[in-house]
């Protein structure tokens, strides 16, 4: 049956069930139901929440309530599962705009600007979300929050060549002073982490928020072997925020 073929799917995807996976899936699906008709090109995002957005998708295009729906996934992960679902798949040289793309993030704040990256998609999350006419964020509201870059990494994909190089620039970084930032090599199984592109990521921590997002991206993508970093800023139109007391659009 079909939910349990989707369970299975999880599985492999190694998705884990946690206690907010409800909290996922209402704005997985909302988002899903209320930016998604026929007709669009889409594009797919990346990690526990957003996999609840390709399930529906998925779901509306299989049982005909969308059609002639094509999709840019940002992952391979994701791109597995849009195929486990008969998702039509295009790419970004043949569809260079999108109607429309759905993703989650890891912080997110008062104006929409993110953190992404924490499941290590960021790169082509952030080539195909430039391309949106519209940015679709879904949260849980444990990802919101005052200012950027406290609760946890904040993923810069680089050049595995003389990455511990690029990792000493990216702490002399004038726009971090006064944030204490300190930076590790993401692992997995005590090997280096190789992300689709076949890069590397550093995760950088900051004891306080970053003050001046706009000058940190631009002095971040300024250093050589910075391949691209998490700062989402001024992308996101609408952010569906799923809590404890309900459902509520952030624009
Ligand atoms: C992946 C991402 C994800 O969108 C972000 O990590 C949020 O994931 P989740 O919905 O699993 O918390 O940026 O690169």
């Amino acid at each position: 049956s079909q939910p349990q073929e989707n369970d299975a799917i999880a599985r492999k995807l190694h998705m884990q069930v946690t206690s907010t996976d409800e909290l996922k899936k209402a704005v997985g699906y909302k988002a899903v139901d209320d930016h998604i008709q026929s007709g669009m090109v889409v594009g797919l995002g990346t990690g526990s929440t957003a996999y609840y957005a390709v399930e529906r998708l998925g779901q509306k295009i299989k049982n005909g309530q969308v059609v002639d729906i094509v999709a840019i996934p940002t992952s391979t992960k994701t791109e597995q599962q849009a195929k486990s679902w008969g998702i039509p798949l295009v790419t970004l040289d043949t569809h260079p705009a999108l109607d429309v793309a759905i993703d989650g993030a890891d912080e997110v704040d008062s104006q929409l600007n993110l953190v992404k990256g924490r499941g290590g998609a960021l790169l082509r999350e952030k080539m195909v979300e430039v391309e949106a006419r519209k940015l679709v964020i879904i949260v849980d509201e444990s990802k919101l929050v005052s200012g950027l870059g406290i609760t946890g990494a904040m993923p810069v994909e680089v050049t595995p060549f003389c990455w511990k190089r690029t990792m000493r620039r990216l702490l002399d970084i004038e726009a971090f002073q006064g944030c204490q930032v300190s930076a590790k090599i993401r692992q997995e199984n005590d090997q280096i982490y190789i992300t689709d592109n076949h890069n590397y990521i550093v995760d950088l921590f900051f004891q306080k928020p970053i003050p001046d997002l706009m000058l940190a991206a631009r002095q971040l993508i300024d250093i050589v072997g910075v391949v691209e970093h998490g700062l989402f800023l001024n992308m996101a139109d609408i952010c569906i925020v799923s809590g404890k007391d309900g459902i509520r659009v952030i624009e």
